[in-house]
């Protein structure tokens, strides 16, 4: 069977995550930029995205590319500095097309933000948003920065695609 790996992200992180379970398990791994990549060339996809504002960085190519994406979307891992919770799981249902996640594992993975590499705009409205957000420890990480990337958390991922590579069922084009 054959699967692959097909990233969004924007400050690294992401592509990060994507390259350690491709190392990991030997998929190929795919920007969603990458014009030459096809998704519905594999049997099974893992889908990587960060979460900005609110919502999947992913979701328009997951509009785009729903009939290429249907039956063979397995996993979701998600990239933000949210933790998992009731709220980003609501983020990732509202920006991800309903029959996709309903066929999909969601994996919440913990970001990066880097202050350094956004620009003043970005730094502005993140500033903004940590004098609203109620939680005092998320608040300072929006204003300053955080990094809880962890390569141990790709765990899960690596033993789910274990069992994809007997399970799955090649989807008839
Ligand atoms: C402009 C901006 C908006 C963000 N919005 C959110 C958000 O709404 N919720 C959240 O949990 N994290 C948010 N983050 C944190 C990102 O999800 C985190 O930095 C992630 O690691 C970025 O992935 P990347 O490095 O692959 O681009 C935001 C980051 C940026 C720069």
């Amino acid at each position: 069977m054959k699967g692959a790996i097909f990233f969004s992200g924007k400050y690294g992180s992401t592509e990060q995550y994507a390259n350690w379970i491709g190392e990991a398990t030997g998929l190929p791994v795919f920007s969603i930029n990458n014009p030459n990549a096809d998704p519905s060339e594999f049997d099974y996809l893992i889908l990587g995205s960060s979460i900005i504002y609110f919502k999947l960085s992913i979701r328009k190519w997951a509009e785009v590319n729903l009939s290429k994406l249907n039956g063979r979307s397995k996993i979701l891992f998600s990239v933000s500095g949210a933790g998992p919770s009731d709220k980003l799981e609501r983020w990732v249902a509202k920006s991800f097309p309903t029959v996709l996640l309903s066929q999909m594992d969601h994996v919440a993975l913990a970001g990066r933000l880097d202050h350094s590499k956004v620009n003043w705009l970005i730094k502005l409205s993140l500033w903004i948003g940590s004098l609203f957000n109620p939680d005092p420890l998320a608040s300072k990480e929006e204003r300053y920065g955080f990094d809880h990337v962890d390569k141990d958390s790709i765990k899960p991922i690596i033993e789910r695609i274990g069992q994809l590579m007997h399970d799955v069922v090649p989807v008839k084009n």
